[in-house]
């Protein structure tokens, strides 16, 4: 996620910003940039790559400043090249920004500009800022940014600098964190709160629609009605690493955390007013209907979303898919022509092994799709077509949000080939759609049961053996909590098709040895009470996640944690975090490194 660091005081503003942008490293970046004010013009130095790029070449290229603005860029609108990085000038560099977030509207706003005559130089949607800026400038910075904000739609923090005025500097926020730093004689903007801490521990947190105007000796922060407003002044507790992991512990439980806020993002950017999915015109009519065959081709975790989207696009788009694991593919000389659409799932877009089946079904004419979340990975840039998963920097290994974050995107694929195809109407789509819309909040509702798990959790952590059992969906739901079981808490554990058991593993179930029941499918309520019940026969201790409203499991269950109840097909959105919440605890009371456990690379680039 990207970083923004700005300063305004009588200190040396690159050592400040430099040092505050290399604390938001943790968040994941591809390029670092920043703008200053030296002798009353901005000049702007940007580099692709490590922070230590920039650093280098600050230290060749000195500049003297008490006023500037700095970023950490994470790809989302165009290649993390030297021209997409932030900060991005007005034309006649007048103006500088920064931006975290998106601006929906860009596209409309670029065109409008364009017809005014503004040039654009680079892909991002944050070029329209500084342009707007200067188009509306009037001489008073914080007039000029109101209009701005009158204009933009979508979610942001921005920083902005004008060489007018060489000791102001500017900030605004919606839907995206933005502190104000307080210091003496010297203030401060950052993303997050480490980048603040070697200079201060007086923070101002902007709210929702806020924006300000920061002096070396004063801040005026006003809020979304455009009144001067005065925030609570909060002094941070925090060491440098709680602060780093937002409070939290572990960067997993950090990660699980965001997972409302990341599918909301991903809701709010694809899927448009008339309910039509916004993926880019990824597909025609003409291309579907010459498409034959549809793989979902993926590792670990990411394989498990796959599954989850066979699901979603087999019962939406009715159209036949096949899962397969990415490391045996090339070596089960598939069904692969020019008219098989093979998408590839990945988190980091660097795996190895999805990366070389992606290859192998280039050569055979496929047409490839990348679902990655790293804008520039190897596996986006070598695939045909690309759709970025909006889940954020995952920085513990054991995948969370980006898993959720797959899962999302790929029922809203389906819509997608389901809309192409016309093989759903108006109002299944409306239901489900509104459906996932209300998943954020409903994630949010089980994260109140966490004390239940962490209970669960306490009784798991000393067992050697377990199980997960679901069917249909809840099988595939099932497999991603035993992958998360064991990963992190090296507790042997196996999913398996609910009735499957009785082929041979059931032989493996004594007294006490826990099965995680997945029972959150409506249809198949009864068989999983029976298979529960043959479980119970032999003295398995039962704990089952279900939908709310399907009370009667409890009866049979010694354990039970409950999910809100949603439509059969989304339920594998909710049922999995408590299965990630119990991962982590396990992991947590064996006193296990949850973010690093061992023998696990965040990244697998080898085969
Ligand atoms: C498990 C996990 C792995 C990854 C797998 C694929 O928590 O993270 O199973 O899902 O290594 O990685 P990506 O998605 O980066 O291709």
């Amino acid at each position: 996620m990207c970083g923004i660091v700005g300063y305004v005081g009588s200190g040396d503003a690159v050592e400040v910003i430099l040092e505050g942008l290399s604390k938001l490293e943790y968040r994941g970046y591809d390029s670092a940039g920043v703008a200053l004010i030296q002798n009353g013009k901005i000049r702007i130095e940007k580099k692709s790559g490590k922070l230590n790029n920039l650093k280098n070449h600050l230290e060749e290229n000195p500049i003297l400043s008490q006023v500037g603005i700095g970023h950490t860029r994470w790809a989302t609108h165009g290649e993390p090249t030297d021209i997409n990085s932030h900060p991005h000038y007005s034309e006649d560099k007048s103006v500088a920004v920064v931006h975290n977030g998106i601006i929906e509207n860009y596209i409309s706003l670029k065109k409008d500009l364009q017809k005014k005559g503004y040039k654009f130089i680079s892909d991002t949607d944050t070029e329209v800022i500084a342009h707007l800026f200067h188009f509306f400038y009037d001489g008073d910075m914080i007039d000029t940014l109101r209009k701005v904000l009158k204009e933009v739609r979508g979610s942001y923090a921005f920083g902005i600098v004008h060489e007018k005025h060489p000791n102001e500097l500017l900030c605004a926020r919606k839907d995206s964190p933005l502190v104000i730093g307080i210091g003496e004689n010297q203030n401060f903007i950052a993303s997050d709160v480490p980048a603040l801490l070697k200079y201060t521990k007086n923070v101002y947190f902007l709210e929702n629609g806020d924006y300000a105007k920061i002096i070396k000796d004063k801040i005026e922060i006003y809020d979304y009605e455009d009144k001067l407003v005065i925030r609570d002044k909060h002094e941070i507790k925090w060491t440098l690493d709680q602060a780093t992991k937002g409070g939290y512990p572990h960067f997993m439980i950090k990660e699980i955390y965001e997972q409302p806020k990341t599918l909301e993002e991903t809701l709010r950017r694809r899927i448009r007013e008339d309910y039509s999915i916004d993926f880019n015109e990824l597909l025609t009519k003409e291309e579907l209907e010459n498409i034959k065959d549809i793989y979902i081709i993926a590792c670990g975790t990411a394989y498990h979303a796959g599954l989850q989207g066979e699901y979603a696009i087999e019962k939406i788009a009715k159209l036949r898919v096949d899962v397969e694991v990415a490391s045996e593919f090339r070596y089960s000389d598939p069904f692969v022509d020019k008219n098989t659409l093979a998408i590839f799932v990945s988190q980091s877009g660097e795996t190895l092994d999805t990366l070389l089946a992606m290859k192998e079904c280039k050569k055979k004419g496929a047409t490839t799709l990348a679902i990655t979340n790293v804008v520039g990975s190897t596996i986006s840039r070598e695939a045909d077509k690309v759709i970025y998963t909006m889940a954020g920097p995952e920085i513990a290994v054991a995948s969370t949000k980006a898993y959720t974050n797959q899962v999302l995107t790929l029922f809203l694929f389906a819509i997608y080939l389901g809309d192409l195809k016309n093989s759903i109407t108006m109002e299944e789509k409306i239901l489900l759609l509104n459906e996932l819309k209300s998943i954020p909040e409903k994630i949010s509702e089980i994260f109140k049961y966490e004390d239940k798990i962490k209970f669960i959790a306490q009784e798991l952590k000393d067992v050697n053996n377990g199980f997960f059992v679901g069917r249909g969906l809840d099988y595939k739901v099932a497999l991603e909590g035993s992958l998360k079981m064991k990963e992190i808490s090296y507790i042997h554990t196996e999913a398996f098709a609910s009735g499957e058991l009785k082929h041979g593993t059931i032989a493996l179930i004594e007294k006490g040895i826990p099965v995680v029941v997945l029972a959150t499918q409506k249809n198949l309520i009864e068989k999983s009470i029976s298979n529960i019940k043959e479980l119970k026969a032999r003295e398995a201790k039962i704990i089952t996640i279900a939908q709310k409203s399907d009370m009667e499991l409890s009866e049979v269950s010694d354990r039970i944690i409950y999910i809100p109840d949603t439509l059969d097909i989304t339920s594998g959105l909710l049922s999995v975090i408590p299965l990630q919440l119990l991962a982590y605890y396990t992991s947590l009371y064996k006193g296990i490194d949850v973010d690093k456990p061992r023998n696990l690379a965040k990244s697998v680039t080898v085969e």
